[in-house]
């Protein structure tokens, strides 16, 4: 087996590769001066390819397009460690597209995996050529090891809102440690409000987890919010650090310690690898 490493996964791509012990292809990335993107595999597939390629911009799922068209000759597996338009996976509005559907579908694999999806059901848009169903692999128990190794002495884990418990149990579990979670209102695209539940964080290290950061709102509100409450510490930790506009910006001014992620992007953020994740979900398949 071959890895194509994509232009947003070269990092992972490369790291999968290792992990699994198979060769990595050299692909060749380009834009043409109308802005239309090109890629070229360098060198010949033996018919049993892994493409590696996040979707963080829409030229990230046009490089995707082309990968798999390249290596559709043969077994192919495609990896898309952050699903882009996740979020928008049903119809919130009369007139809407489902986003996740529509990209969900291009997909013309054999295997499909992607890590920690926004909603699992989802998976079922896939619609891939060998009949099999597309998985979600979790991160959470690579963040628990993680958080564990950082040996805090008093940590809690916080859900910054009902729709991060499930994720933030299996991370606790990892950890060994408690956890709670906040209930969060959205107030417009880009300003949430928290409501506080009764935790009592005074003195501790508190760690605030989430799927994904994006605008850092939800994150920004948790964490003026627990300092406010006397916690010692405030980390967050994520799978996807999206972090688009001033999103570090946003949290370091609400007082965070330190921004903890995964490489399914690739930013300086970005401590915790999940090739090994990726290597147990195709072996395991
Ligand atoms: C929401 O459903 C997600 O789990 C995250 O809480 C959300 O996407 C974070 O967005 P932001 O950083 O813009 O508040």
């Amino acid at each position: 087996m071959k890895v194509l490493g994509g232009p947003a996964s070269q990092l992972l791509g490369s790291r999968v590769a290792r992990e699994i012990g198979c060769e990595l292809a050299i692909v060749e990335f380009k834009q043409f001066p109308d802005g239309e993107l090109y890629l070229r595999v360098t060198e010949e597939l033996d018919g049993d390819t892994l493409v590696v390629q996040s979707t963080t911009s829409n030229d990230d799922i046009v490089y995707l397009l082309q990968l798999i068209d390249a290596a559709s000759d043969g077994y192919l597996r495609v990896v898309i460690p952050y699903f882009g338009y996740a979020r928008q996976d049903k119809r919130f509005k009369l007139g809407e597209p489902i986003s996740a559907r529509a990209i969900a579908q291009t997909i013309g694999a054999d295997e499909a995996y992607v890590v920690n999806i926004h909603d699992p059901a989802s998976l079922d848009y896939f619609q891939l050529r060998s009949g099999k169903k597309a998985v979600s692999l979790s991160a959470a128990r690579l963040i628990g090891t993680h958080l564990k190794s950082m040996e805090f002495t008093s940590p809690l884990l916080i859900a910054p809102d009902e729709g991060a418990t499930a994720l933030v149990s299996d991370v606790s579990q990892a950890m060994g440690c408690e956890f709670d979670v906040l209930v969060k209102k959205r107030v417009t695209s880009e300003h949430v409000e928290i409501q506080p539940k009764t935790v009592d964080v005074d003195a501790r290290e508190v760690i605030v987890v989430d799927d994904m950061i994006s605008t850092g709102g939800t994150m920004a509100e948790a964490i003026k919010l627990l300092r406010g409450q006397g916690a010692r510490q405030v980390h967050v930790a994520c799978i996807h650090p999206v972090l688009s506009l001033n999103a570090r910006l946003r949290l370091y001014r609400a007082g965070v310690d330190s921004i903890i992620a995964t490489d399914t992007i690739e930013k300086a953020e970005s401590v915790i690898s999940v090739a090994p994740l990726i290597k147990d979900g195709i072996e395991g398949r």
